[in-house]
C-alpha cells in the first residue's frame, strides 16, 4: 500500500507544484493527451487487480477452509495465475507500443523542425528551415504555432539530459552522439514550462525552458523578428551598456547578431530581452535578475559556466542588464 501511496504523492507533487503550467495531467496537445489516456488506462487497470489481489490474499489469510477450498482450484490457479495476466499484460503492452508509436510516426515530413541541443546546464534552440538548415539561433525557450506538430531534433553538447515538456510531449533523452526525435503539438495558446528530466551534474535542477504556443499569424511575426540582427540602440544609457559588453569580452561566449560579439559557447543574446526566463529558467528576465545573474552567477547557479562578473560599478551594472534587457 505504501508503494501506491508514494506512487501517487510522486505524480501529484510536479501537479500541485506547477499547476496547469508544468503537469503530464493536464494535457494540452495531442501527443499529451494520448499519453494521460495511457497512463490512467494502466493506472486504473492496475489498480483494480491490485485490489483484487488483496481480496485473494485477505481470503487465503483470513477466510473459512471453504472459501480456501475455492481458491485452491486448479482452474482458479490457472486461470487467475497465467491466463490473465498473459492475456492482459499483452493487450495493454500492445495498446502503449501502438499508441506510442505514433508519437514518432506522425508527421513524417514536417514543414518546421527545431534542434534542441542540452548543455550544461541550458539548452541552445535553432530553428531551421525545410533543408534543414539553421535559420538563427536562440536559448531556453521554444516558440511554436498552435494546432500544428513540429518536429524537435534533441542532441547533447556533453552529458545525457532529457527533454521534457510533460504538457505538451512524452519525455525523450537528449544523448551525445546520436539524434532523437520528438513531436511537439499544443492544441491551445499558452506558456509551458519544460524540465531536464535526466540527472546531468550539480545545477540538473535548475535547467528548464519555456515552451510559448501562439497564433500562427503571432508565431509568423517572431519568427521573422527573431532572424533579424539586434538593433543599435539610440538611447546613450544602453549605448553605454552595450560598449560595456563588448569591452568586457561578453562576446568571448555569448553572440550578439549585429555586434563583433560572436561567442558560441553560451546562450545567443540576440534577442534575449523578449524571453520569459533567464538562465534557464531559473529567474524571471528583468533588468534586476540580468544584473544579478552577471555579478553573481556562481552564488545563483554554482558551478555554471559562466563566472560571477563582480568587477562592475552599480551603475555599469545597470546599464549592461539594461542593454540586455533591451534586445526585444
Ligand atoms: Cu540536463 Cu538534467
Amino acid at each position: 500500500m505504501s508503494v501506491l501511496f508514494s506512487f501517487l504523492l510522486l505524480c501529484l507533487t510536479p501537479s500541485l507544484a506547477w499547476g496547469e503550467m508544468q503537469s503530464a495531467f493536464e494535457p494540452k496537445g495531442n501527443n499529451a493527451a494520448e499519453i494521460a489516456d495511457i497512463m490512467w488506462v494502466l493506472f486504473v487497470g492496475g489498480s483494480l487487480i491490485f485490489v483484487a489481489v488483496i481480496i485473494l490474499a485477505g481470503i487465503a489469510l483470513f477466510g473459512t477452509n471453504a472459501q480456501r477450498h475455492v481458491l485452491a482450484r486448479q482452474e482458479l490457479i490457472i486461470g487467475g495465475g497465467i491466463v490473465f495476466p498473459v492475456v492482459t499484460l499483452s493487450a495493454l503492452l500492445v495498446y502503449s507500443f501502438a499508441s506510442g508509436a505514433i508519437h514518432i510516426g506522425r508527421n513524417a515530413a514536417p514543414q518546421e523542425r527545431i534542434e534542441v541541443i542540452g548543455e550544461l546546464w541550458w539548452w541552445r534552440v535553432r530553428y531551421l528551415d525545410s533543408r534543414g538548415n539553421p535559420l538563427f539561433e536562440t536559448a531556453n525557450e521554444l516558440r511554436i504555432p498552435v494546432g500544428r506538430a513540429i518536429e524537435v531534433l534533441l542532441k547533447s553538447g556533453d552529458v545525457i539530459h532529457s527533454f521534457w515538456v510533460p504538457n505538451l510531449a512524452g519525455k525523450i533523452d537528449m544523448i551525445p552522439g546520436h539524434v532523437n526525435r520528438l513531436q511537439l503539438h499544443a492544441a491551445a495558446p499558452g506558456v509551458y514550462r519544460g524540465q531536464c528530466a535526466e540527472y546531468c551534474g550539480a545545477q540538473h535542477a535548475k535547467m528548464a525552458f519555456y515552451v510559448i504556443a501562439q497564433e500562427q499569424t503571432q508565431y509568423d511575426a517572431w519568427l521573422s523578428l527573431q532572424a533579424q540582427p539586434a538593433l543599435e540602440p539610440a538611447d546613450p544609457f544602453l549605448l553605454h551598456g552595450r560598449q560595456l559588453f563588448l569591452d568586457n569580452r561578453c562576446g568571448q561566449c555569448h553572440a550578439v547578431r549585429g555586434t563583433q560579439a560572436a561567442g558560441q559557447i553560451g546562450p545567443e543574446l540576440t534577442h534575449v530581452g523578449g524571453r520569459h526566463a533567464i538562465a534557464a529558467g531559473t529567474l524571471p528576465n528583468n533588468s534586476g535578475t540580468i544584473a544579478g545573474w552577471i555579478s553573481g552567477s556562481q552564488q545563483i547557479k554554482p558551478g555554471n559556466r559562466m563566472p560571477s562578473f563582480n568587477q562592475f560599478s552599480g551603475e555599469e551594472l545597470r546599464a549592461l542588464a539594461a542593454y540586455l534587457e533591451s534586445l526585444q
